[in-house]
């Protein structure tokens, strides 16, 4: 990758719709198959996690059998536990992701357990993904803050992403889950982050709840990061973040790096138009300003 090339990881079907009331294993098929036909490369496709806890993911084993594959992409899987794995193993995701918070509470309430005790989760995790050559992302949740406990140390943060990183995870996603960050903040957070993970090995992900999610991306692109997850549409939040709204949305992020000079190598309206779909069969408006503009011009 040169300098001026982004990876971008659209969490739409995932962390979006998570979080949205539930829709037709058809129309996640639709979503993700016009993403990847944008030029998406990196895609989470849905999550193996008990579906008394997210109902919405339920389906997502029968979407990975289902969809229409297209070489070079990354159809990628959340994985809580063993159970998971084998699950994302069973229908061949091709990437997947445990997930950590650097908050206790959140910890408590999103996997039941521990942090202590998640990493020894994930320790078990990551070996069985080793034996079937499936690389591993790891996320860090509360980066920014916490919805239950506030501040959150930056120390506490740094610890858990290296934590990760030391399991063999090949990268860490550091992720702002109620979306509070301010630019500043966000960069203080990588740069401690940085002490540890180095700076190539970090993704940020960034709800944007408070509108701030571009500002702060914009703020750690000095540093070197150059992968980042959004959600088309904006779609979404985390079921156990009340008031998280979705992700920032590709198309705005999409906008903004392409008016920077970066390159995505995806289709900016080709990403609208699939998210403008989606949010007709939710009855939800379009969440990315960037959408709405580039969709208004179109429809002329
Ligand atoms: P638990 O209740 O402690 O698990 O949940 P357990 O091992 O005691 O099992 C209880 C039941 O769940 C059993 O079923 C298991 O079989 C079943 P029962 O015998 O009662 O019928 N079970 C499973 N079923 C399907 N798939 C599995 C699985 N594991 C157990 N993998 C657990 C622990 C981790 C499973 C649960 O807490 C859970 O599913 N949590 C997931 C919550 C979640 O998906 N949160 C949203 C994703 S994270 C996020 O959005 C943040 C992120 O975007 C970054 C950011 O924004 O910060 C990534
Ligand atoms: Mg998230």
């Amino acid at each position: 990758m040169t300098n001026n090339e982004v990876r971008i990881v659209e969490v739409g079907a995932r962390d979006g719709l998570q979080n949205e009331v539930p829709v037709p294993l058809a129309a996640k098929q639709e979503l993700v198959e016009s993403l990847v036909d944008a030029g998406i490369k990196n895609i989470e496709v849905g999550s193996f996690v008990s579906p008394k806890w997210v109902p919405q993911m339920a389906d997502s084993g029968a979407l990975f059998q289902q969809l229409c594959r297209v070489d070079g992409v990354d159809y990628m899987a959340l994985t809580p536990n063993l159970k998971g794995l084998q699950a994302a193993i069973d229908a061949k995701a091709s990437e997947v992701a445990i997930f950590a918070s650097a908050s206790e509470s959140f910890s408590q309430k999103n996997i039941n357990c521990s942090i202590d005790e998640s990493i020894q989760r994930f320790s078990e995790v990551m070996a069985l993904a080793k034996q079937h050559n499936l690389p591993v992302r790891g996320y860090v949740s509360c980066v920014l803050g916490c919805p239950y406990e506030g501040e959150v140390e930056l120390e506490a943060v740094a610890r858990v992403a290296a934590q990760l990183y030391q399991l063999g995870c090949y990268q860490i996603s550091l992720g702002d889950t109620i979306g509070v960050g301010t630019p500043d903040k966000a960069a203080a957070m990588v740069s401690a982050v940085a002490k540890q993970v180095p700076v190539e090995a970090l993704a940020l992900h960034f709800h944007d709840t408070y509108g701030q999610a571009l500002a702060n991306i914009n703020a750690c692109l000095p540093l070197g990061i150059r992968c980042f997850d959004s959600a088309v549409a904006g779609l979404g939040g985390c079921p156990y973040a009340a008031g998280a709204s979705g992700n920032l949305a590709t198309e705005d992020l999409l906008y903004m790096l392409h008016g920077q000079g970066y390159q995505t190598g995806i289709d900016l309206l080709a990403v609208a138009k699939a998210g403008d779909s989606i949010c007709k069969t939710l009855g939800r408006s379009n969440g990315s300003k960037v959408a709405q503009a580039v969709l208004a011009k179109t429809n002329k």
